[in-house]
């Protein structure tokens, strides 16, 4: 019987992707199939420590160069200085994945306070615009350039139990 790889024509080779909360779980793991696939690799997260470990755990893996950069995506100047970075080491952007998103259980969904939900919003949101307004100008000159924003399926199917909160998980 005959095997057909999904993946055999997924290439990324000349692509430079940022994927930020990358450190850790499904950013880690489409930072991997991304260089895998040929992509030189930049991790944001607010766990620069954890991010530096795992691009060198991937560039191993993968024989893809790749970085691991602090970056708190609710702050413009850490956003700044992560697309600067990669700019300076990779020479541009092609791939954008806006991965990073919290959010936790509250017993009692009426004593979230609106602080609460602003910095949620602000941490699950805004940071996807921000990260791509500061890409832009490089995701232009990109060929076959994307950004790709990660969601849950909370934002559509709430519960009273899953209202935002501020609180970041601890990297
Ligand atoms: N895990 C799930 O079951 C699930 C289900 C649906 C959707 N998602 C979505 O997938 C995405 C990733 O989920 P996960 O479970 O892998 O997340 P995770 O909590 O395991 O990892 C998130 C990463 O983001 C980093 N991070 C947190 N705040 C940050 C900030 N301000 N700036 C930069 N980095 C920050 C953390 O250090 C961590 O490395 C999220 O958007 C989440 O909503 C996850």
């Amino acid at each position: 019987m005959s095997t057909y790889d999904a993946f055999a024509d997924f290439r990324m080779a000349d692509h430079v992707a940022i994927v930020t909360g990358g450190a850790q779980n499904i950013g880690a793991g489409i930072a991997t199939a991304l260089a895998g696939a040929g992509a030189r690799v930049v991790i944001a997260d607010l766990n620069g420590e954890k991010a530096k470990a795992t691009a060198e755990v991937i560039e191993q893996r993968t024989g893809s160069p790749a970085i691991g950069i602090g970056c708190d995506v609710t702050s413009d100047a850490d956003i700044q200085a992560c697309i600067d970075a990669t700019v300076g080491t990779f020479g541009g952007i092609s791939t954008l994945v806006n991965n990073v998103g919290w959010g936790e259980a509250n017993a009692d969904p009426f004593a979230v306070t609106e602080e609460q939900m602003v910095a949620s919003y602000r941490l699950n949101t805004v940071s996807a615009l921000r990260m791509t307004s500061a890409a832009v100008p490089y995701l232009r000159q990109a060929e076959n350039a994307s950004v790709t924003n990660s969601g849950s399926m909370v934002s559509f199917l709430p519960r009273s139990t899953s209202s935002p909160t501020a609180r970041r998980r601890p990297p």
